[in-house]
């Protein structure tokens, strides 16, 4: 399905749940986070026959995401549902891997294709800092398992933020360069708790690749590692590669091919888009398979040309990334 401004959507992100296990000081608060509650959240059931409908609209690829999506019960289940969906040919997961070892097998037998970690420091004690809650041990070994299951390309995110951990950007190229892994750098984004982080933090992609290149030249990458914005490259005699993703220094909303669903029903054309158009409430009131085909529609009719993050610094965004799915 083409949008106006002749962009293909393909791409289905799906929050399946708000809440999270870890409470990243950029994204959580520690304290008093009201979650959704029962009634509010889809169920199972209602994702399985959205996909299918997103299925029917030209969705090939769906990714699920959170909060953390391994804390939702039952996940397993969606994930082989999905997979059986006629026309997705793509099922991927970004997770902050704490619950994903343990869960691997099962999860890759269900049909699970790829997984995206988000791991933002290789240090114990700053990982236990950050996630007020984590044990970085974790994370490590979710993502051997990956890698030991052949999830490839394995992928890890890692959002550099100044004074926390933009010292530890070459560590993050050697671990590229060490093992088949796909680092990629995200600019920090005015969503989530601003109270606590600033412009001054964001580190452009441009200033991490001077980083890396002073050390190690970086090759663009030629073969296709992924379907969204980042931009890969090759490090000499590195295992994986490097990538970028720059949503505050180039905005890549021309290229965009996605929508999103919140864990709360609601289609979003765009991260950073107020509109959105409420699913469960047409559930709730009965909506046959062609109504939500036609709300499929409209929300990709509706998808904004760009994003303007960068005109609000502060101007805050009504809805949290753990809220949205990242
Ligand atoms: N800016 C950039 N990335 C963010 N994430 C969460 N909040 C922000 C932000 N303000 C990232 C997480 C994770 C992904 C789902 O989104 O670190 O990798
Ligand atoms: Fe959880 Fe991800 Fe937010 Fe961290 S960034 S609190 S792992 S949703």
């Amino acid at each position: 399905m083409v949008d106006s401004y002749g962009r293909d959507i393909n791409y289905l992100r799906i929050s399946v749940t708000d809440r999270c296990n870890l409470r990243c000081r950029y994204c959580m608060p520690e304290e008093g986070v009201k979650n959704l509650g029962h009634g509010q959240i889809l169920s199972l059931e209602d994702f399985a026959r959205l996909v299918r409908i997103a299925g029917r609209v030209g969705i090939k690829k769906v990714r699920l995401t959170g909060g953390e999506p391994l804390v939702r019960k039952n996940v397993v289940k969606l994930i082989e549902y999905i997979n059986m969906v006629p026309g997705i040919d793509d099922l991927a997961i970004t997770t902050n891997g704490i619950l994903f070892a343990d869960q691997a097998e099962e999860l890759k037998k269900a049909g699970l294709k790829r997984v995206n970690f988000s791991m933002d420091t290789l240090e114990d004690s700053k990982f236990r800092y950050i996630t007020r809650r984590g044990q970085l041990e974790e994370v490590k070994r979710a993502v051997a398992r990956a890698l030991d299951l052949d999830m490839h390309p394995v992928k890890i995110n890692t959002v550099i933020i100044r004074g926390f951990n933009d010292d530890e950007v070459l560590d993050f190229a050697r671990l590229a360069i060490r093992y088949p892994l796909h680092i990629r750098f995200i600019e920090f984004m005015p969503v989530g708790d601003l109270l606590f982080w600033n412009k001054e933090r964001m580190m452009s992609s441009g200033e991490i690749m001077d980083v890396i290149g002073g050390t190690y030249p970086l090759y663009p990458e030629k073969g296709i590692i992924g379907n969204g914005p980042a931009k890969y490259y090759h490090i000499d005699g590195g295992a994986g590669s490097v990538g970028f993703i720059s949503p505050m220094s180039n905005h890549f909303c021309a290229e965009c091919n996605r929508i999103r669903m919140t864990a709360d029903g609601k289609l979003r054309g765009c991260l950073y888009d107020k509109k959105e158009i409420d699913l469960k409430q047409a559930l709730a009131n009965g909506a046959t398979d062609e109504d939500l085909q036609q709300l499929f529609l409209k929300a990709i009719a509706r998808k904004p040309a760009r994003h303007n993050m960068n005109q609000g610094w502060g101007a805050q965004n009504r809805r949290k990334m753990y809220q949205i799915g990242g």
